[in-house]
């Protein structure tokens, strides 16, 4: 057995071990099946230490912060803390010059650094020509938008953790960014490392590693609220409702958790890397999603009878490596505990990647929460400071790949029935009329003869007819609705 077939064999024990110890340490870190996983901070820690040219006086670099919350505090407090070492070791003295807030007499929970002054008002920031790098950390798509469009156009860099922003406006940004830097020298950069998966550096690894590589798939837990609720419906047994409010007392979830558990915070961030890994783009509301609403404790019961467990999970795929054909959605699906995503559990997001060259690799660490995603405006903020640049989208997908809004996997189809005879046979004819071929069918001893639910598992086909079937399903007298489906990742 070759070494790096025996890294693959180890995969599923080494990893999940790994996994543990790692949620236990909040950490990011990079697990490449194929060699030894590296914590993040120790590749930086190497990078830091190799010999640099640094000029005898550091660069000045102005920075204009656009909020001043729970994102916006952590960057100030690691660059402060940080201060020395960036510039004794990196060679740039950034100087925070404005703060703007809604409200600039509402106490900080941050020292406000030296000499910076907290405004109300984005244009000082905007229009200020010694600002050379503004980071927009204050959300929502209009007031934000003119941020970091005007701030490109006046030829300031940014830095974004704006997710929705992306997600909505990416071609227009991409266009703007192409054409502002035509010509120009000293090219304006556009950081986004946060705006997705918060803490996990996804966006530099589809940006750089990835360039001479060709993504097959990426399916990834990429919103930690329902990863906390279908984590905790699985190991500690509480109802969908239970888990809720835990997430909400938590501040996992939002006052409204629609975006969470609805699946569209998962779908934006699904858009966003679909660009960076295949190079398309794809209006958000076209991909498929479906959330964890209609999850129950029966599903774990199921999952679990045949070895997995039940995650929201946002897939993009190609139908083969060069395929021409690609699709997406977002669903709750059943994940074999084989799989390195069944072991991520609580709030903790993961990207798995299949690729012809690196083969499989899975990114793991905090999707969100002050330090995690401050981290990674830091780590845009102190790549542009030291003159790194990088194409924001750096993959364009030819014109013949097309976008499919369907997709092809094997399912699990619950079925709540009333007792009777003559049903498996009714089922696997409905399933039969619509070409769906039936891989096995799972019963627990009924308990109620009125009200019982039971579970098939298909063969490979297209969502659109297990669709067709889910709804035939339910017009048989012995149906009592509620059919539920899902992919088998
Ligand atoms: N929090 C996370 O874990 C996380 C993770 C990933 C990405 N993000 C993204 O990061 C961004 C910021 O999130 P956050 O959690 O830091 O939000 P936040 O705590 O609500 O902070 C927003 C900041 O922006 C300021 N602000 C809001 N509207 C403003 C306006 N009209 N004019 C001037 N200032 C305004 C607020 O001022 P006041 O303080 O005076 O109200 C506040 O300082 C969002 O795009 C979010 O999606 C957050």
């Amino acid at each position: 057995m070759s070494d790096s077939s025996h890294g693959r064999v180890l995969h599923s024990h080494v990893v999940a071990n790994f996994l543990v110890g790692l949620l236990q340490c909040n950490a990011a870190f990079l697990v490449d099946v194929a060699r030894p996983a590296v914590p993040v901070q120790q590749r930086a820690a190497r990078a830091a230490v190799e010999p640099r040219m640094l000029a005898s006086t550091p660069k000045m670099v102005k920075l204009g912060l656009v909020g001043g919350g729970t994102v916006g505090g952590g960057i100030v407090e690691i660059l402060s803390g940080k201060k020395a070492f960036v510039t004794d070791s990196l060679g740039v003295d950034i100087q925070f010059s404005k703060i703007v807030v809604r409200d600039p007499s509402k106490p900080r929970d941050f020292a406000v650094p030296d000499g910076c002054e907290v405004v109300g008002d984005v244009d000082s920031v905007i229009n200020d020509p010694e600002i050379d790098l503004v980071v927009e950390v204050m959300g929502g798509t209009t007031l934000a938008k003119d941020v970091v469009v005007k701030s490109l156009k006046a030829g300031k860099s940014v830095v974004t953790a704006n997710k929705a922003l992306i997600a909505q406006d990416l071609p227009e940004l991409e266009s703007l960014i192409a054409e502002i830097n035509v010509g120009r020298e000293d090219e304006v950069q556009f950081g986004f490392e946060a705006a997705v998966c918060g803490g996990i550096p996804i966006i530099h690894a589809l940006q750089n590693d990835f360039l001479g590589d060709d993504v097959v798939q990426l399916s990834g837990i990429i919103n930690g609220c329902t990863n906390f609720m279908l984590s905790n419906m699985n190991l500690k047994g509480l109802s969908y409702a239970e888990s809720l409010a835990e997430a909400s007392e938590l501040g996992y979830a939002e006052a409204d958790p629609t975006l969470d558990v609805g699946g569209f915070d998962a779908r934006s961030k699904l858009r966003i890397m679909m660009k960076l890994a295949f190079g398309i783009n794809v209006d958000e509301d076209e991909i498929p999603c479906r959330g964890i609403t209609d999850v129950t404790a029966t599903d774990f019961e199921y999952a679990s009878t045949i070895g997995g467990t039940v995650k929201l999970l946002g897939i993009a795929k190609l139908d083969a490596p060069g395929s021409d054909r690609i699709s997406a959605f977002v669903a709750p699906c059943f994940v074999p505990s084989t799989s390195t995503l069944a072991g991520i559990n609580g709030a903790t997001n993961a990207v798995q990647i299949e690729s012809s060259s690196l083969q499989e690799s899975t990114f793991v660490g905090q999707g969100a929460g002050r330090f995690p995603t401050a981290n990674s405006c830091v780590s845009d903020i102190l790549a542009i400071c030291q003159g790194i640049t990088s194409q924001p989208f750096p993959k364009t997908a030819p014109d013949s790949l097309k976008f499919v809004n369907s997709f092809t996997s094997g399912f699990y189809v619950r079925i709540r029935f009333r007792d009777g005879t003559g049903i498996i046979q009714s089922v696997g004819e409905v399933m039969a009329n619509n070409g769906v071929s039936i891989f096995s069918i799972l019963q627990n001893p009924i308990e109620d003869k009125k009200d019982s639910q039971f579970v098939v598992m298909t063969d490979p086909c297209d969502v659109s007819k297990i669709k067709k079937v889910c709804v035939e399903l339910e017009a048989q007298d012995w149906c009592l609705g509620d059919t539920f489906y899902m992919p088998v990742l």
